[in-house]
């Protein structure tokens, strides 16, 4: 293959986000992992499965950066999940350290790579690898309303009882209680949302799809979701390996859009070759407006935090 990403921290949604990569014959995949055997059992086991899965994607594993030199996209989805009771804020020092470190690691060997952060909390952890990497804005994005818009969408689709395929769904802000489902901007079939559901139904699946990561750290108890972050991620790289410019929700560097300054949140953004190619600025109703500005506040009292932390 042609294209190269690199994948930091070979857990539940690095594994999962190599699968779909290579399964898709996306690009070349190396898995990075300080855990010794992990990141190269997972590289031979998928290697393995490749025969099956009929592709001729590679994918490599090790327990050092040597092999990720000039890779295109980095994934870092090092660090440590929630487990019940934990909000993602908890994790912050943590992962803060982890992604700090590893960072730097991949920016020095591969220069010109886009990072897609995936670690949570993921605004704050966006601010720690862009401050690690001193890489442009434009080339350090976090998954995380690609997300919540699937959460969102699957939610609609359950709700109507029709095909997923046909839901479009906008969530915007930071990736936490405060996240900002649009239902205005929500369509099946193109029809918003809130011509087909009374308020009461919204309401209840703009809550399900807030609290959507925490229902799944309920159920399995040991750790957080893992297929549809890998999913998202993975979105996210296909659309700049294959320069295709969709417009994803995504933590984009805000430098006065929206009225926000200097802070990684949530928004509309053109995702191609160069990265986070442009921000849309949609138009937003005073309710709106304010609920992001909240969900700003709360990403800004983590970025203060972070340098507490050192
Ligand atoms: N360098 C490389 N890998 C690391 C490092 C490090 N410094 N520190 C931890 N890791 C690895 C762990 O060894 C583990 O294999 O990161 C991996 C994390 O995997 P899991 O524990 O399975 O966690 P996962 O569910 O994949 O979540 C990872 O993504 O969605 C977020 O909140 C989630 O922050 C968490 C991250």
């Amino acid at each position: 293959m042609d294209k190269k990403v690199t994948v930091i921290g070979a857990g539940n949604v690095g594994a999962t986000a190599a699968q779909r990569l290579a399964e898709k014959q996306l690009c070349d995949v190396v898995l990075v992992d300080i855990v010794e055997g992990v990141p190269q059992g997972k590289a031979l086991d998928l290697t393995q499965a490749a025969a099956i899965e009929k592709h001729d994607s590679r994918v490599t594993g090790a327990n050092t950066y040597d092999g990720t030199t000039q890779s295109d996209i980095v994934i870092i989805t090092a660090g440590i999940p929630r487990k019940p009771g934990m909000s993602r804020d908890d994790l912050i020092s943590t992962n803060a350290g982890i992604v700090g470190n590893v960072t730097k690691e991949v920016a020095s060997r591969s220069p010109e790579a886009i990072i897609i952060v995936v670690s949570n909390p993921l605004d704050a952890m966006c601010h720690v690898a862009f401050d690690a990497c001193g890489f442009p804005k434009e080339r350090v994005i976090g998954m995380a309303g690609v997300l919540d818009s699937a959460r969102f969408r699957a939610f609609i689709a359950m709700e109507l009882n029709v095909s997923v395929e046909n839901t479009h769904a906008f969530v915007l802000g930071g990736h936490g209680d405060t996240m900002v489902p649009l239902p205005r901007y929500s369509t099946v079939a193109g029809i918003p949302i809130t011509e087909l559901l009374a308020q009461e139904r919204i309401d209840a699946l703009v809550d399900r799809t807030r609290n959507g990561g925490a229902e799944i750290v309920g159920l399995l108890k040991t750790g957080s979701a893992f297929y549809a972050p890998a999913s998202a991620a993975v979105e996210m790289a296909e659309s700049i390996l294959k320069d295709k410019k969709k417009i994803l929700p995504c933590a984009a560097y805000l430098q006065g859009e929206y009225g926000i300054q200097d802070l990684f949140i949530g928004v509309p953004v053109k995702l191609g070759a160069k990265g986070a190619e442009e921000i849309i600025e949609i138009t937003l109703t005073d309710a709106e407006n304010q609920a992001l500005q909240k969900s700003a506040a709360a990403v800004q009292e983590l970025k203060d935090l972070l340098k507490t932390l050192g």
